[in-house]
């Protein structure tokens, strides 16, 4: 940090604001380890450039995802000496379900071992082979689960989520007359339902307006389509409600989240996200049937309908930490640390996705690299620099992220190539924020003479995981 030069009057006359801090203290730490440039470097040439494959020991501060990476509370840690491993009924089981249709309201809930694990249960139940999945931009584990069960996912979202240069407030909007016309071509019953992401993850962390999945919600039933929310992190879409949308600003999160959640028949959810834990997710429902047919395939694919995939005690932790995730206090704190960061950024002229999005600031390597063509993969480069300059981890969300179409196996090629600086909940210091953007604003003072990379090799599916790369 830099010493600050200036009298106290003039220091004083400079203050604008009142601070604000976060809602808790910290009562246990996790000694980091630092390395040198020349670990570094090594260390990314043997993770073929591809920050999935690092060792976290050898990484500084890790934004590599916020999810699973939160810190639990006290109150979440002392929980897991609650846990009722019983293999079937778990008490905790019935905590968790009690938290989800209290602050979710959704009526059943069938608990899976994470996002993924209800994604392939809805995706199973109601899609068939040559049925189209509308969403409002795709997410790498729900569209790879729709195309599996035989689906082809629509993107329908605004065209201005595509621009990261464009301030919209909820560039997570769904473009009603792109799915209207979706419905026209290939007729509601081969639509089964529509995604709806909040936030929206490959758009920057974009929020959805109340308005517009009002909207969505009446048009999709008009022709019997179902609206299933992608929840993991609809806590962060409610918080950017509550302060953009005319109307919102006096209720607080809790209350917004369950009339969003009111406009769907169901969610899929990550609860390694919002919820605040390392593991776990659910699947909730409306319908009794449909809940019925959930029950019995997540036996064959998680655990039975009362543990999904997980212990007891990891049922316990989400449900408290759902309680946690919609305390305004815990939400305001913790996405205006996202927002410092990209504050800091901006302020520099350094160019990431606005506006800043509610987990995530978003790097935007086009403007990073324009030397670079996207085959040279400029947001796989950027996060390699990144991570070579300062240890900071950070992830790619461009054309590896993108992969291929599963028809005619070429690459698609997103309009976004995007470094994304994700972070943590409850887990990072303002002085690490701090780190990161001095070291990005390193790398874009440097940005002309860098070279792209080659891919040496390709997984199969979702291949951003475990590509290796070269430099160029
Ligand atoms: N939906 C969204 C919007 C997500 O961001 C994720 C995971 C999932 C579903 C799948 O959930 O990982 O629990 O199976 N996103 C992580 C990320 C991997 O880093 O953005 P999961």
């Amino acid at each position: 940090m830099q010493s600050i030069e200036m009298n106290p009057e003039a220091a004083v006359a400079n203050l604008t604001r009142r601070s604000w801090a976060e809602p808790w203290k910290v009562k246990v730490v996790e000694p980091l380890k630092m390395t040198s440039l020349s670990d570094r470097k090594k260390a990314i040439a043997e993770a073929g450039y591809n920050t999935f494959l690092l060792r976290s020991e050898d990484v500084y501060i890790d934004l590599l995802t916020d999810s699973g990476t939160n810190a639990m509370s006290d109150s979440q840690w002392a929980s897991m000496m609650m846990g009722d491993e019983a293999y079937a009924g778990s008490v905790n089981f019935y905590h968790l379900e009690e938290a989800v249709q209290k602050y979710y309201g959704y009526r059943y809930v069938v608990p899976t071992h994470q996002g993924r694990g209800a994604e392939n249960l809805i995706s199973r139940i109601l899609i068939k082979p040559g049925d189209f999945v509308p969403g409002n931009m795709y997410f790498t584990t729900t569209r790879l689960h729709q195309e599996l069960a035989g689906g082809t996912f629509v993107d329908v979202i605004i065209p201005e989520a595509h621009d990261p240069a464009s301030e919209h407030p909820f560039k997570g909007n769904v473009d009603l007359a792109a799915f209207e016309r979706l419905i026209e071509k290939v007729g509601a019953r081969k639509i089964p339902y529509i995604t709806i992401g909040a936030t929206v993850n490959m758009a920057g962390g974009q929020p959805i307006s109340m308005a517009n999945l009002r909207e969505v919600s009446a048009l999709a039933h008009k022709h019997g389509i179902r609206v299933i929310l992608d929840a993991t992190r609809a806590v962060e879409n409610t918080y950017f409600i509550q302060q953009r949308e005319a109307g919102y600003a006096q209720k607080p999160v809790a209350t917004i989240l369950k009339e969003f959640c009111s406009l769907s028949d169901g969610c899929t959810m990550s609860g390694k996200k919002d919820a605040l834990v390392n593991i776990g997710g659910w699947l909730a429902l409306n319908d009794a049937d449909l809940c019925d047919e959930a029950r019995n395939l997540v036996v064959v694919y998680e655990g039975l309908h009362t543990y999904g995939g997980m212990a007891g005690r990891d049922m316990e932790a989400m449900a408290r930490g759902i309680v946690e995730s919609v305390q305004d206090a815990h939400i305001r704190a913790r996405i205006g640390q996202v927002e410092y960061l990209g504050q800091k950024l901006i302020s520099w002229g350094i160019p990431i996705v606005r506006p800043v999005g509610g987990h995530a600031v978003y790097l935007d390597a086009r403007a990073f690299y324009p030397q670079l063509t996207q085959d040279e993969f400029p947001a796989q480069t950027l996060a390699a620099e990144l991570y070579e300059n300062s240890g900071v981890r950070a992830m790619e969300r461009g054309i590896v992220s993108a992969g291929r179409d599963p028809e005619s196996g070429k690459n698609r090629y997103p309009k976004l190539e995007l470094v994304r600086l994700t972070i943590p909940r409850r887990v990072y210091t303002q002085a690490h924020m701090d780190v990161t953007a001095e070291s990005v604003l390193d790398l874009w003072q440097q940005r002309k003479t860098v070279k792209g990379l080659k891919m040496v090799y390709e997984p199969k599916y979702l291949r951003f995981f475990r590509a290796r790369f070269e430099r160029l």
